[in-house]
C-alpha cells in the first residue's frame, strides 16, 4: 500500500516537472517576417517575441534559414514577462538597411532590455555598416551609428555560435549585465573600419567570453569602467586594437574594473595585445586583480601595454594626469613576436603609480634584434624567462 502509494506520488511528480518543463516555438515566420531580406520583418519578430514573453513555458522564437530585414532599431523588453527562458533559435540571418540612416541615430539596432535568461544560438547579424564608415571617412559630421546588439541590465544571458558581421559601431555590447556566457562568438569587421569593436562590457558581472574570434577596425574586446568577475579564454584576436581595460578615468567619479582573467588568447598582427589604458584626467577609478596568462603574440605592435597618458586630443587633458589606481597585475607566459622594438611597456601615472605588476616567463622577439622594455612609474616583480629584460 505504501509502495503504492509512493509509486503514484513519483509519477505525479515527474508529470508535473515535465509539463512545467515543455517548451512552445514561435517560428518567425508565422508571424509575416518574410525570408527575402527586402520585406521589414522586424513587427514579426516582436509579435513572437510578445507571445515567448508571455508565455508559462519556457519559449524558442526559432528563425529559419533565409536574410531578415529589420528597418529599423528593435527593443525586446523583457520587463513583463513571465516565462522562465527564452532561447532564440537562429538559422538565418538579421540584416540592416545598407544606407546608415535608418539606424544610426540609435544607440543599439538590436536591444534588449531587463530581460532574464534570454539565449542566442547561431545566426548572423549583418549590420552593413559600410556606409557609415564611408561617411566618416569624408570627415563630414556624421552619426555616431548603432551598436548592432546591446544587452541592457540583463541576467542569466547565453550567445551561443552567433556570427556579428561590419557593425555601425560596437558589434556586441552588454551594460550593466550580471552572469553571461559567451561562447564560439565569431565577430568580423575590417581593419580599418571605425570603433567597431567586437565585444564591450561596462557596469557589468560574471562575464564569461569563450572560444571566440574576433576581428574588427577597434578593441577585440574593451573592458569599461564598472566591470568585474570577467573570464577570457581561447579568443583570438586580429585585425584589431587588442583587449583593453579601458578606456578608463574620463570622469572623476568612476566605479573601476577588479578581477579580470585573461587566459589562452592569440593575437595577430594587431596593434595592441594585453592592454590598460586610462585617460590622463583627474578620477578615482582603478584597476585591480587582473590575470593575463598564457597569451601568444603573432607580429602584435605593443604586446603589453599599460597607457596611463592616453590623451589623443589634446583639449580633453589640459595638463592632468591619470587618477585610475592601476594594482596587481599578472602577466604570466606571454610569448611571440612584436612587430615593434618595445615590446613591453609600463606608462604609468605620475600621480597614481602603477604597484604590484608582476611578470612571470615572457618571451618576445622583435625581428631578429632583442626586444626592449620600457618603464614609467611601474613597480613590481618579475620571475623565470624575461625576454626583453624587465625594468621593473
Ligand atoms: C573572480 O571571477 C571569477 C569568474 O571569472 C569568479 O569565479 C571568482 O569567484 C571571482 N573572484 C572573486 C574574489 O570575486
Amino acid at each position: 500500500m505504501v509502495t503504492k502509494l509512493v509509486v503514484l506520488l513519483l509519477i505525479f511528480l515527474l508529470f508535473q516537472f515535465s509539463s512545467s518543463a515543455k517548451q512552445v516555438t514561435y517560428n518567425v515566420l508565422s508571424f509575416g517576417a518574410k525570408s527575402n531580406g527586402r520585406s521589414d520583418s522586424k513587427s514579426a519578430f516582436l509579435k513572437a517575441w510578445v507571445l515567448a514573453c508571455a508565455s508559462t513555458n519556457p519559449a524558442i522564437i526559432y528563425v529559419p534559414k533565409g536574410r531578415y530585414l529589420i528597418a529599423s532599431p528593435l527593443t525586446f523588453s523583457g520587463q513583463v514577462c513571465k516565462t522562465k527562458a527564452i532561447t532564440f533559435k537562429i538559422d538565418g540571418t538579421l540584416v540592416a538597411p545598407s544606407s546608415y540612416n535608418a539606424i544610426s541615430k540609435a544607440e543599439v539596432w538590436i536591444k534588449f532590455y531587463r530581460t532574464n535568461r534570454v539565449t542566442i544560438s547561431g545566426g548572423t547579424l549583418d549590420a552593413q555598416g559600410a556606409s557609415l564608415w564611408a561617411c566618416k571617412s569624408t570627415g563630414k559630421s556624421c552619426p555616431k551609428g548603432a551598436t548592432t546588439l546591446g544587452f541592457y541590465h540583463s541576467q542569466n544571458i547565453v550567445i551561443n555560435s552567433l556570427r556579428s558581421l561590419n557593425s555601425q559601431m560596437f558589434h556586441i555590447q552588454l551594460y550593466a549585465c550580471k552572469n553571461a556566457k559567451l561562447q564560439g562568438v565569431s565577430i568580423s569587421a575590417p581593419g580599418l573600419s571605425p570603433n567597431t569593436d567586437g565585444i564591450h562590457l561596462s557596469s557589468s558581472t560574471g562575464v564569461t567570453i569563450l572560444n571566440s574570434k574576433i576581428a574588427t577596425g577597434d578593441d577585440c574586446i574593451s573592458i569599461g569602467p564598472g566591470n568585474s568577475n570577467l573570464w577570457i579564454e581561447k579568443v583570438v584576436c586580429g585585425p584589431g586594437h587588442g583587449i583593453s581595460i579601458g578606456s578608463l578615468g574620463w570622469d572623476v567619479q568612476e566605479a573601476g574594473v577588479q578581477n579580470v582573467t585573461v587566459n589562452t588568447v592569440t593575437f595577430i598582427g594587431s596593434d595592441n595585445g594585453l592592454r590598460i589604458k586610462t585617460w590622463a584626467r583627474r578620477s578615482n577609478g582603478f584597476v585591480r586583480n587582473v590575470v593575463f596568462q598564457h597569451a601568444t603574440m603573432v607580429n602584435v605592435k605593443n604586446p603589453i601595454l599599460i597607457d596611463a597618458n592616453y590623451c589623443p586630443d589634446a583639449g580633453n587633458c589640459p595638463n592632468q594626469v591619470s587618477g585610475v589606481k592601476i594594482s596587481n597585475v599578472v602577466y604570466e607566459d606571454i610569448h611571440g613576436t612584436s612587430a615593434t622594438r618595445v615590446a613591453v611597456k609600463f606608462d604609468c601615472s605620475r600621480g597614481k603609480p602603477c604597484t604590484d605588476i608582476r611578470l612571470k616567463d615572457v618571451d618576445l622577439k622583435y625581428g631578429g634584434q632583442p626586444a626592449v622594455s620600457s618603464c614609467a612609474y611601474a613597480a613590481g616583480s618579475a620571475h623565470g624567462i624575461l625576454r626583453p629584460t624587465s625594468c621593473l
